[in-house]
């Protein structure tokens, strides 16, 4: 990952307001939260960004279905975004809203660039546009004349607008995607961009005549900026707004399959317009495509119900297990998944109620029977291996190394392999409960058997430290109650049993 100054810019899509947040929002964010708190331990400063994208037609058409104007609809639903990653416990930098007037301004002067560059110009849309996607679509992209993401006919749009010379800077773009200096994650969706360049791409069109909801385009105030261009400005617009700019720019991006096309092609094509095309340093390092997940083999929809909204998951399983269970469906960055709600119950249980919350509960409570001091748990590295084990040469500690070798928790983090990293978590948790089981540590019969037993538990209290190190970014609260644990001495539950 690129570094400017220790200086690292995570991104997440900014997302549509047309309805509440659902735990496909929440896996984004969360995977980049979990990325922030990863580097921040590592003592990087990371501005993570996240927010809503306000106008536009499909915004405009739900206030209106729900008896509001868009303004109070969007700040009621952006509210809910707020206070679902609240509840998520999401430590973002800053959370943008596209109708904040700053970032109004500031897409303004940057389409004034573009235009004086040279980039823009006047011309007719003759076509189809399905407001779903907020996207130009032609025939090539419906089924039966449909959408097939919306289920319905796209509208046809004639209609006088500004466009962006998007051809002009195609071979540019092909060429850093294919040598990786945009890189695209994975290899799939490098491929699937890389053929949706081959396939060609007209020029498109960034301002929409009928459609109000929008901000106005400075140089004829009839028009409204096409929202996708809006929004894709606003990882550019927040750092300007903020005087951040030493952030920039985007170190990784991190978004679902269905929008790689425009933040792979439009996004690097309106930066390189703006700041010329030999700018590649302005341009996103990374942009990271993660799999998309059904619920219970269906899609998420309105229409089915089966919309699953992340605080039921938090009221029900807690913030961390919530954390938990949402990143470990599936392998990440892969292909898509599903979502088995009816095995979260079983997923919670075997790996957070009997798994880790056993774990700490059986160590704190040996800990206490056998009076072994309270450890002093030094601050040790988050990427693990600097548990400093009385037993040397003990069982433990080649269980430890053992399942250490199995996964590098820093590699698979940093390459976002995010449930490899939570995978050489519960290796550790698995190398302990083998060690109590074989070890038995409790048995106080002679003197003997009692110092090994607490040379056990001592060791055993700084994996349990190293542990909790590394469950930082993931599961934050329930680290730090680890840690006061083995400081007090204290058992408190951690998870539960469900039944
Ligand atoms: N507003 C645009 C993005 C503009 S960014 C400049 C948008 N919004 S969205 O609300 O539809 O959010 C899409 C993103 O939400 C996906 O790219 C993905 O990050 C996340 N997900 C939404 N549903 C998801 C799943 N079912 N599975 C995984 N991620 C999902 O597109």
């Amino acid at each position: 990952m690129a570094e400017k100054d220790n200086k690292i810019y995570l991104t997440t899509p900014i997302y549509y307001v047309n309805s509440k947040p659902h735990i496909g929002h929440a896996y984004t964010t969360l995977a980049i939260d979990v990325l922030t708190r990863y580097y921040r331990i590592l003592g990087k400063e990371v501005f993570f960004l996240t927010g809503t994208d306000e106008h536009g037609a499909k915004i405009a058409e739900a206030a209106q279905k729900a008896g509001k104007t868009p303004q109070e609809f969007c700040d009621e639903i952006s509210g809910l975004f707020k206070t679902a990653w609240q509840n998520l416990n999401i430590d973002y930098s800053y959370f943008i809203r596209t109708t904040d007037k700053s970032h109004e301004e500031k897409v303004a002067e940057f389409l004034n660039v573009l235009k004086s560059n040279g980039y823009l110009y006047e011309g007719e849309y003759a076509g189809k546009y399905c407001v779903g996607c907020e996207k130009f679509v032609t025939d090539k992209d419906l089924v039966d004349g449909k959408c097939p993401d919306h289920k319905c006919e796209p509208q046809d749009v004639a209609e006088e607008n500004w466009f962006f010379k998007l051809r002009q800077l195609l071979p540019k773009i092909k060429e850093l995607i294919e040598s990786d200096k945009l890189l695209i994650l994975p290899e799939k969706a490098k491929s699937e961009v890389l053929g949706v360049i081959k396939q060609g791409l007209d020029d498109v069109s960034i301002s929409r005549k009928s459609v109000s909801w929008g901000i106005k385009l400075p140089w004829e105030e009839s028009q409204t900026v096409y929202v996708w261009i809006d929004a894709l400005l606003n990882y550019w617009t927040v750092l300007q707004n903020l005087g951040k700019m030493e952030f920039w720019p985007v170190d990784l991006h991190l978004m679902g399959r269905e929008i790689l096309k425009f933040h792979c092609i439009m996004w690097p094509a309106i930066l390189l317009a703006y700041y010329g095309d030999d700018a590649i340093d302005q341009l996103p390092k990374q942009a990271f495509c993660h799999g998309y997940f059904t619920i219970d083999g269906q899609k998420m929809s309105k229409t089915i119900g089966n919309i699953v909204d992340p605080n039921d998951l938090i009221k029900k399983y807690g913030t961390d297990a919530t954390r938990y269970l949402l990143l470990t469906q599936f392998p990440f960055g892969g292909n898509d998944g599903d979502v088995s709600l009816s095995r979260l119950d079983e997923k919670y249980n075997s790996d957070l109620a009997s798994g880790l919350g056993n774990l700490v509960a059986r160590v704190v409570t040996l800990a206490t029977k056998l009076k072994v001091q309270p450890v002093r748990i030094a601050t040790q590295s988050v990427a693990g291996g600097s548990a400093k084990l009385k037993v040397k040469g003990s069982r433990l500690e080649q269980n430890i190394l053992e399942a250490k070798n199995k996964y590098n928790f820093s590699l698979a983090l940093e390459n976002l392999k995010i449930d490899e990293a939570l995978g050489a978590i519960w290796e550790l948790i698995g190398a302990c409960d083998k060690i109590i089981d074989t070890e038995k540590p409790w048995e106080l019969a002679n003197e003997k058997l009692k110092t090994k037993n607490e040379k056990v538990i001592k060791d055993l209290l700084v994996v349990l430290g190293e542990i909790a190190e590394m469950l930082k970014p993931f599961m934050p609260q329930t680290a730090d109650k680890i840690l006061e644990q083995i400081k007090t001495n204290k058992s408190e539950p951690l998870f539960p049993r469900l039944n």
